[in-house]
This record gives C-alpha cells, structure tokens and sequence, in this order.
C-alpha cells in the first residue's frame, strides 16, 4: 500500500507546534515574535503569498508587519527599509517577496538582511551555515526544510545507508535540500540537466526528490519499488477536460503511476507546498528564541 503524504495534515501540525512555542516564548520571557514580510510592486500571485503569510504570522500569535510598497520604489528606498527592519528589536524574521519587479536587484537586497532574521534563509551566512553542516547556529530555506520534515517523519532523523536522489540544482531548493540530506547520514547524488541518464541515476534512489519546474518529467520506470518520492514541482498545464481555457496543476511526478512504485510519495498539490510557510513560522519563532537567548525548538 502507498502512503501519499497528506501536506497540508503534516503542515497543521508544525503550525500547531509554532503556535505552543511563540506562546511558551512570551510566557516565560514577555517577547512576542515578530515577523515584517515587504512586498513590492503588483503581481497579483505574490500578494496572494504575501497576505497568507501575514495571516499565518497572525494565526501563530505573532506580531506581523506587512509593507507593501509600490512598483516604482527605488533600490535605495527598499534597502533603506530593509535597515530599519533590521533595527527593529520588535521584529525577528525579515522576508522579501519575489520576484522584485526588473529594475529592482533582489541579490544585495537579500544579502543585506540581518542573517539571524532571514527566515527565507536565503542569505550566503545561513547558506554557508548550512553547507558547513552547522544545522543549528542558522535558518534553512522553508521549502527544503519542509521537504525534510517528510524525508525525517518517513525514515527518522537518521538516513545512514540510504540513497538519495536530488532532482535540481538551484540555490534556492536543490543545493539546501542536497546538504540537509547529507547532514542526516544520506549518500546523496544531485542531478541536473547535464546529467546523463538520469533515469538511471533516479532509480537508484531510496529517496526521489524532484525540484525540476517539468511537468511530469519523472516517469514510473525512473523509481525504484518501495522509495519516498518528494514532488517539489509545482507546474501548471492546460486541463481541456475541466472546460475550455482551465488548467490545473502538476508536479515534477507522474503521480498515477509512480504511486504503484513508491511506497510513500507526496501529491501536488498538498504535498510539499503546503510545508513552506509552515517552515517560514518554524524560522520566526526560531530565531525570537535565538533572539531571547534560548535554546530554539526544533520542528
Ligand atoms: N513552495 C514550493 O512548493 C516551491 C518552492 C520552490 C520551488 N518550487 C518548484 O520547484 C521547481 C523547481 O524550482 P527551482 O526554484 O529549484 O527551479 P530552477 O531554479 O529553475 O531549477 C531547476 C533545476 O532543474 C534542473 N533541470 C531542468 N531541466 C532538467 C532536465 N530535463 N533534467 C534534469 N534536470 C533539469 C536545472 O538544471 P540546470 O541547473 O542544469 O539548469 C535546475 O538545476 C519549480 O517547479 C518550482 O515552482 C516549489
């Protein structure tokens, strides 16, 4: 029998966790996390993230500040706003939306947020952190550290013995996702578009994660009987069959018929992407206790 992994059940529950932590954080020592998330400009699908984060923040019993600047701001005016966030005793997660519109450059922008408050742990600090092995001193990007919460409640904290396979390559989910792997014992492989015969290489994988943007890429021949896969995907195909002009959306996995292989496997949606802003409370919380001079709790 397959186990599909229901994300948004397992995404409640590390919600629930940050609630009780934020709690237990202002009972014992009056601090009330904080989180700012700054949008600029008008696309509608980054408002929408950006309201449900604020919202979240909320619901966790956070102080949650938004700032929504308009399409025009100047690089200047953001990073002037990143340095009074920064300063803000108040605030312990700082998070930027993107894509920032194209005359904006996000990369010294996002360098320049406090390491101890990027919670999208995006910053070379926490990166380095990361690919140092050092799991406790930073903040680990949301959507890996989402994903790993699956890989550890699966097969337990520790992976020693086992193959894993990371689809991707990018900084932002396949390099995180790879060192998190390591760091709990996996031998692990990253694969990308130069890889040759990957089919092969992913069938050699006890744990499958594919973090590609192709709509059902991974094929059932590609998984090996009884491996967790992880669909990071998130694809979106037209869908004639729902009416003319809908779509619908897809992971990186032949779902259907990679569920008859795997033994536990995550659909899309629901799967992985409901676990990211999970991950993005876990890292504010994270980092008040930090803040406050105590021992963060682990999620
Ligand atoms: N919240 C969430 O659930 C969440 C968060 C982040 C990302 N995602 C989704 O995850 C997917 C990947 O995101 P990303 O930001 O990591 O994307 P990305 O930066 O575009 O990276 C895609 C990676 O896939 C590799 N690739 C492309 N075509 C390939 C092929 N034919 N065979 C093997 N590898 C191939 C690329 O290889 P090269 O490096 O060689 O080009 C690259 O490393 C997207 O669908 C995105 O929407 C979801």
């Amino acid at each position: 029998m397959t186990t599909v992994i229901d994300g948004k059940q397992v995404a409640a529950s590390v919600i629930d966790a940050v609630k009780t932590a934020s709690q237990a954080l202002k009972d014992q020592t009056g601090v009330k996390t904080g989180l700012a998330v700054v949008i600029v400009g008008d696309d509608p699908a980054s408002h929408a993230y950006v309201s449900a984060k604020s919202r979240m923040a909320k619901e966790c019993g956070f102080t949650s500040v938004q700032h929504t600047l308009p399409e025009e701001t100047t690089q200047e005016e953001l990073a002037a706003l990143v340095q009074t966030l920064n300063r803000d005793d108040n605030l312990h997660g700082i998070l930027v939306q993107l894509p920032l519109p194209k005359h904006l450059n996000s990369e010294p922008i996002i360098q320049s947020i406090l390491p101890e408050k990027d919670v999208d742990g995006l910053h070379v600090v926490n990166a380095g952190r990361l690919a140092t092995g050092d799991l406790d001193g930073g903040l680990v990007s949301c959507t890996p550290a989402g994903a790993m919460v699956f890989v550890k409640r699966t097969h337990g904290a520790d992976l020693s013995g086992l193959n894993a396979v990371v689809i991707g390559r990018s900084n932002l989910f396949g390099k995180p996702m790879a060192q998190l792997l390591l760091a709990a014992n996996a031998t692990v492989t990253i694969a990308h578009s130069r890889t040759k015969d990957l089919a092969a290489v992913c069938r050699n994988a006890d744990i499958l994660v594919a973090a590609v943007g192709r709509p059902e890429m991974v094929k059932a021949g590609w998984v090996k009987p009884g491996a967790t896969v992880i669909d990071v995907g998130i694809n979106r195909i037209a869908a004639p069959e729902r009416g003319e002009g809908k779509s619908r959306l897809v992971g990186d996995v032949a779902f259907d018929e990679c569920a008859e292989v795997a033994a536990v496997i995550t659909p899309v949606p629901g799967g992985v992407g409901p676990m990211t802003i999970a991950m993005l409370m876990a890292n504010t919380v994270i980092a008040a206790y930090r803040k406050a001079g105590k021992t963060a709790p682990k999620f």
